[in-house]
C-alpha cells in the first residue's frame, strides 16, 4: 500500500509530483521521494572527466511529506519528467534507503513500486551473485537493478523495462524513469493505477486525486498493461506488446471534494459531507410512490435475482456488511458476512448463489482475493464500491457504486454511512425482483425508503447539535473504552470502537451487547467508559438496558447514544441524542455521534486524526 505519482510533459514536473504526493498520502506516510529524469541540477555530481551525470536525480527522506519537502527546500531537481512516491512499509522499516524511488547502481534508473515482489529473494541472490550491490532492504529494489542488466546487455530503455517485469511475480504498479530519455514507463499487476491525459502533459496515479488537480480525463488500467508516456504521446500495450484501444473517462469529481474546505482534519470534513454523500447515493434510485429501488447498473444481476447472498469485506467495511447481512435475512433471503481474509479458510455454506464485496478503495487485497476465490468457484459476484474503476468494480460480474466522493481521511466515515445507505437499496432491489409483494409487504418498503429518504436532514441534525466534543473531553483520561450494542446496533458498536481505536490510540472494544457478562466484565470499571447504543423501545432495545444497568452496576460510567424511546437515560452519565427514525436508519444515525466522539477524543489528544500511525487507506497487501 502506497502511492505512486508521474508525469511528463511541459511543466515543471517536480511541482506536479509534490502535489500528487500531497494528495496520495493517505496511502501511506512512512516515506517519500522524487525521482527527476531530466534537466539540469545545481547540486548534481560530476563523473572522472567532471561531465555532469545528472540524467536520474533522486530525492528522498524517511517520515511523512514534509520531510521530503524540506529536503527539496535545500535542493530542488529540476525537470520536466519525473516520478514520486509515498510508501507504507512491508519490506524494511521507513529509512532513508528504504524509501523510493529506488535506483540502480549507477543512478541512472529509477523505479518506484506498490505491491510485493514475491520471488524478490531469488532474483536478489541472483544479482548479488552477479556483482550488483543494494542499499536498501526492500523488494523493490531489484527492479532497478534488473532493468540496469538488460541495458546492459544492451536492450534500448523500454525493452528494458519490459523485460525486468517479466521476471517479477507479485503485485505492482511500477513506474520507471532512464536516464536520457523523457519517458517515463509503467505498468500494473494486481495494484491500482491510473493514466490522466492533460493538455500539458500525462500523468500517472495510483488513484485519480493524484492528479485531479492537471485534469479529469482518465485512462484506466488493466493488470498486465504497459504503458509508454512522452511529452507528446501516450501509449499502452499488452504484455505482448500489442497496442490496446484504451477508452479515455472523465471523472466528475470536484477538485473541491479532495481538498479540506476549511476543516481542521479531512476526517471532520468527511463526517460532515454525510448528509450529502447520503442523498448522492439515493439519488436516481429510489420510486417512493411505488415502494421500489432501481438499480440500472445491475439490471443483468436482478433480473434472475440470487437466492441467497454471502458478503465478504473488511475493517469498517465488515461492519456494513454485517449489518447488510441482517438486512438481507430480514428480508427473507439467507446472507452471511465474512471477514475477507478468512473467506478461503471456510467452506462456504451451500446455496451462495452471490457474494458481495463490501470494499471503499476496491483495491484491498483481502478482500480482492476473497472474490476471486469465489470467481473460481463459479459464483457470481458483486462490488459495492466507492471507487469507479477500481479493480474490484472491474473484476466483479456486477457493480454498485455507493458514490461517496472521494475520502481522504484514513478512517472511513461517511463511505461507511453511504455503504449502509447503499446496502439497504440493494437488498431492496434484490427482494423486488425475487418477491411478489403483498400488500403489507409493500406499505413497509414505503416505509424504509421514506426512511432513507429522511437520513440526509437527520444526519444534518445530529452535526449541528451534538454534544459529543463535550462527551469526548469528559473521558478523556480513561483507562479503556467499551462500545455495546444489540440487532442493528451490534455492527455499529463494532465500527464505534474500531474507529475510536483507530485515530485515539486508546484501547476500545466493541460488543454485542449480551456478550459482555461473558468475561470482559471482569475489565468493567470506574474507569472504562461503556458507550451503549439503544434505540427504540422493543425488546432488543430493552435487553440492552439490562446490559447497562450491570455496567452501571460496576461504577462504569454510561454513555447512552439513544433516541430517548428507552428509559437507558435513568442509567446514564452523558447522553448523544439521536432523532427518532425507522430501526434500520438508526444504527447511521448512532454512528454519526460515534464517529463525533473518536473524532474529538483523537483532536483533544492531538493524534494524527488523517494519517494515525501504523495504517494507510487502502491496505493492498494480504
Ligand atoms: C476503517 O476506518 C479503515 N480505514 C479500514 O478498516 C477499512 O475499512 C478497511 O481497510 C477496508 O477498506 P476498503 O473498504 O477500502 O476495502
Amino acid at each position: 500500500m502506497c502511492g505512486i505519482i508521474g508525469y511528463v510533459g511541459r511543466r515543471d514536473a517536480l511541482d506536479v509530483l509534490v502535489g500528487g504526493l500531497n494528495q496520495l498520502e493517505y496511502r501511506g506516510y512512512d516515506s517519500a521521494g522524487v525521482a527527476l529524469a531530466n534537466g539540469a541540477d545545481e547540486g548534481a555530481g560530476s563523473d572522472a572527466d567532471g561531465a555532469a551525470t545528472v540524467d536520474v536525480d533522486v530525492v528522498k527522506r524517511a517520515g511523512e511529506l514534509s520531510a521530503l519537502e524540506a529536503a527539496l527546500e535545500e535542493r530542488r531537481p529540476s525537470g520536466t519528467t519525473g516520478i514520486g512516491h509515498t510508501r507504507w512499509s512491508t519490506h524494511g522499516p521507513p529509512t532513508d534507503a528504504n524509501a523510493h524511488p529506488h535506483t540502480d547502481e549507477d543512478g541512472r534508473v529509477a523505479v518506484v513500486h506498490n505491491g510485493i515482489i514475491e520471488n524478490y529473494d531469488r532474483l536478489k541472490d541472483e544479482l548479488l551473485a552477479e556483482g550488483h550491490r543494494f542499499e536498501s532492504d526492500t523488494d523493490t529494489e531489484v527492479v532497478p537493478h534488473l532493468i540496469e542488466r538488460e541495458l546492459e546487455a544492451g536492450a534500448p530503455p523500454e525493452t528494458a523495462v519490459r523485460r525486468a517485469l517479466e521476471q517479477l511475480s507479485g503485485s505492482y504498479a511500477i513506474a520507471a524513469v532512464v536516464a536520457g530519455t523523457d519517458a517515463v514507463y509503467a505498468a500494473r499487476n494486481d495494484s491500482p493505477l491510473v493514466l490522466g491525459i492533460g493538455e500539458d502533459g500525462y500523468y500517472l496515479g495510483s488513484d485519480v486525486p493524484a492528479f485531479l488537480e492537471h485534469t479529469a480525463r482518465v485512462v484506466y488500467l488493466e493488470d498486465g498493461e504497459f504503458v509508454r508516456l512522452t511529452p507528446d504521446s501516450w501509449t499502452v500495450t499488452s504484455p505482448d506488446g500489442n497496442p490496446v484501444e484504451k477508452q479515455i473517462d472523465t471523472v466528475d469529481w470536484d477538485l473541491e471534494d479532495t481538498g479540506k474546505s476549511g476543516y481542521d482534519h479531512y476526517m471532520l470534513k468527511e463526517i460532515n459531507e454525510q448528509p450529502h454523500a447520503l442523498r448522492q447515493c439515493l439519488s436516481g434510485r429510489v420510486d417512493e410512490l411505488e415502494g421500489r429501488v432501481e438499480l440500472a447498473e445491475l439490471d443483468a444481476l436482478l433480473q434472475d435475482p440470487p437466492e441467497a447472498v454471502q458478503f465478504v469485506a473488511c475493517g469498517t467495511s465488515y461492519h456494513a456488511a454485517l449489518y447488510g447481512a441482517r438486512r438481507f435475512r430480514d428480508r427473507g433471503i439467507p446472507a452471511q458476512a465474512f471477514v475477507a481474509s478468512e473467506y478461503a479458510t471456510e467452506a462456504p455454506p451451500t446455496g451462495d448463489r452471490l457474494v458481495i464485496g463490501v470494499t471503499q478503495s476496491g483495491e484491498t487485497a483481502d478482500t480482492l482475493s476473497a472474490l476471486r476465490e469465489a470467481q473460481s468457484r463459479g459464483v457470481e459476484t458483486l462490488a459495492v464500491t466507492n471507487v469507479v474503476g477500481s479493480t474490484a468494480a472491474r473484476e466483479c460480474d456486477h457493480a454498485m457504486y455507493i458514490r461517496a466522493g472521494p475520502e481522504i481521511g484514513v478512517a472511513a466515515t461517511k463511505t461507511f454511512s453511504s455503504q449502509l445507505v447503499a446496502l439497504n437499496l440493494l437488498v431492496e432491489a434484490v427482494a423486488n425482483g425475487s418477491r411478489s409483494g403483498d400488500r403489507a409487504q409493500s406499505d413497509r418498503v414505503r416505509e424504509r425508503l421514506a426512511a432513507l429518504r429522511e437520513l440526509p436532514g437527520q444526519v444534518q441534525q445530529i452535526l449541528d447539535e451534538s454534544n459529543a466534543v463535550d462527551v469526548a473531553r469528559t473521558y478523556l483520561d480513561s483507562s479503556g473504552y467499551f462500545f455495546i450494542g444489540r440487532g442493528y446496533n451490534y455492527p455499529v458498536a463494532l465500527e464505534g470502537a474500531l474507529k475510536f481505536k483507530e485515530i485515539t490510540y486508546e484501547h476500545a472494544e466493541g460488543f454485542p451487547a449480551g456478550e459482555l457478562k461473558h468475561g470482559t466484565l471482569a475489565l468493567v470499571t470506574a474507569d472504562t467508559p461503556v458507550i451503549a447504543v439503544v434505540t427504540g423501545d422493543d425488546e432488543i432495545a430493552r435487553k440492552t438496558v439490562g446490559n447497562v444497568k450491570e455496567v452501571e452496576a460496576r461504577d462504569a460510567p454510561v454513555i447512552a447514544v439513544t433516541d430517548g424511546r428507552s428509559d437507558v437515560e435513568r442509567y446514564a452519565d452523558e447522553v448523544l441524542e439521536i432523532p427518532e427514525a425507522h430501526p434500520v436508519t438508526m444504527p447511521l444515525l448512532a454512528n454519526t455521534q460515534l464517529q463525533l466522539v473518536a473524532y474529538h477524543v483523537a483532536n483533544e489528544l492531538g493524534r494524527s486524526i488523517d494519517k494515525p500511525r501504523n495504517l494507510a487507506k487502502s491496505v493492498t497487501v494480504e
